[in-house]
């Protein structure tokens, strides 16, 4: 934050010497910054440029009056708070003033403590509009990540593993930025998740923003925020990623991405601690610690040209590493009972265990998708498990063994036969397993496409395909 609490930005604007300077020293001895301004056109234009907590301004001035500030200023930012000075006698203006949007008027003349006075109260309404701003700004970054899973801590005993979580515990405990590098799936979020929680930090924001996600006019104005009318359709001010994650810890995740632009912002941020919203001239001081994630080599991507080696630098003050799934085959089973005892109760609660079959089968698989695969794989299992223990048979087919395919009998799906087509005998298998998922998940559209590991948009258009329901039937749930 810009300013400590009692402190703020203050615009006086009169045309009279007397009163202005009057002003002008009442409010910097109460401990705020003041800029005073002659003319209604000079105020509007500071305000725009720097912006403020608060606008003083009198009523009846040349050219731009009181009214037109009132008018500009909230047209520049709809949550602008606006003080209006009237003279003896023109209180019918101060009301039209106040229907323009000012929130309260001092008729002249005025001793200093009711100016104080009537200051105080206006400050506290600018700050409370501060506050909605950033809790929408919050509430819409917290939704949009939502669907992203969090929590849960690094799961595996094995020598790299018990490494990495002695990294964790070091890092967290500092404040210096952290690159996690790691194939795809491998949990670097996971990690990110962790150092904000195990670091002073953690009763503070996590704020995730995945940069591959994000054209990069978007980007930037999602990370450092933007003014309002900085750019068509920035129809109000919005604050970005990292005034959000002040006083914690900011995820980058895809950060190898990120263009030439973006980088350059980012070298700023981590060396100055201050950042400049899109369409803006003041600087934010934000306190924020960094962990950034990339499946990229950065390294390489610098002597391609296409990652600033100063930002490398800067970001590589404590690597990390995420050993694939592959190079610790020994946590296969312990990561794999995890994920039973983590989904079973939620998608079939007979499941308590696995059996040394199908572990030895997991095993078997080299795992290219990491725990994420590993996860996912277990979970599409649990839709079609029948007893308490998960077996072979019930693992994705490329999981299984031959012996284990030709064991198949109840539950598992028929073996199709006879002389039809090959696209014909998949699209029976395809209609198979949708219509066991859709039962299995009570017909809800969103838990059946997560349980396929299929978009629900794809989901709706197979529904139709095989008759499930009817043409263009988009329920509520949805
Ligand atoms: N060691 C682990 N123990 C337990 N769960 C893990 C572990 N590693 C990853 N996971 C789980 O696997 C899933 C994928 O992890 P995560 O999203 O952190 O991976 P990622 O490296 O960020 O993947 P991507 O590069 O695809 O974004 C998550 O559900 C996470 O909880
Ligand atoms: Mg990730």
């Amino acid at each position: 934050m810009r300013y400590t609490a009692r402190m703020a930005r203050i615009l006086v604007i009169d045309d009279n010497d007397t009163m202005r300077e009057g002003m002008t020293i009442t409010l910097k001895k109460a401990g705020h910054e003041v800029l005073a301004f002659r003319t209604g056109a000079e105020g509007v234009t500071a305000f725009v440029s720097k912006g403020a907590d608060l606008v003083v301004t009198d009523l009846k001035m040349d050219g731009v009056t009181g009214h037109d500030v009132v008018k500009q200023v909230r047209a520049h930012d709809a949550q602008a708070v606006v003080l209006m000075v009237s003279g003896h006698g023109s209180i019918t203006d101060a009301v039209q003033a106040m229907q323009l949007g000012a929130c309260d008027f001092i008729e002249k003349p005025f001793p200093p403590d009711v100016l104080r006075a009537k200051v105080d109260a206006a400050l506290e309404l600018s700050r409370t509009r501060a506050r909605v701003v950033k809790l929408e700004a919050t509430t819409e970054a917290l939704s949009s990540e939502l669907s992203r899973k969090g929590g849960g801590t690094i799961v595996g005993d094995s020598a790299p593993v018990l490494k990495l979580l002695a990294q964790v515990k070091r890092a967290a405990a500092t404040d210096a930025t952290v690159l996690v590098h790691g194939e795809s799936g491998t949990g670097k979020e996971l990690v990110a998740r962790m150092l904000h929680e195990q670091s002073p930090r953690a009763s503070g924001p996590f704020i995730v923003t995945h940069c591959a996600a994000l054209a990069e006019t978007l980007l930037e104005s999602e990370l450092f925020g933007h003014e309002r009318g900085a750019f068509t359709g920035a129809v109000k001010k919005k604050l970005g990623r990292f005034e959000l994650a002040d006083g914690g810890t900011i995820f980058l995740d895809e950060l190898g991405e990120i263009s030439p632009t973006v980088q350059t912002k980012l070298l700023r941020v981590l060396q100055e601690h201050e950042i400049q919203r899109v369409g803006g001239e003041d600087t934010v001081k934000v306190n924020v610690r960094v962990v950034c994630a990339t499946h990229r080599d950065l390294k390489a991507e610098v002597a391609a040209g296409r990652f600033r080696e100063d930002l490398y630098y800067r970001l590589h003050v404590v690597p990390l590493e995420l050993p694939a799934l592959r190079e610790r085959p020994e946590d296969i089973g312990t990561l794999a009972r995890h994920f039973v005892a983590k989904h079973a109760p939620r998608i079939n609660g007979e499941v308590k265990s696995l059996s040394a079959g199908a572990i030895s089968a997991l095993c078997r698989y080299a795992w290219p998708g990491n725990v994420r695969e590993l996860e996912n794989a277990i979970e599409q299992s649990l839709v079609f498990a029948e007893g308490k223990e998960l077996e072979e048979k019930d693992l994705p087919a490329f999981l299984q063994s031959a012996a284990a395919r030709a064991t198949q009998t109840q539950g598992a799906l028929p073996v199709p036969h006879g002389d039809r087509p090959l696209p014909d005998i998949l699209e029976d298998l395809e209609r198979q397993l949708i219509e066991r998922a859709y039962e299995k998940a009570r017909k809800v559209k969103t838990e059946t496409a997560r349980l396929l590991g299929i978009k629900t948009s794809a989901l709706y258009y197979k529904l139709e395909k095989y008759g499930f329901i009817q043409k263009g039937e988009r329920p509520p749930e949805e």
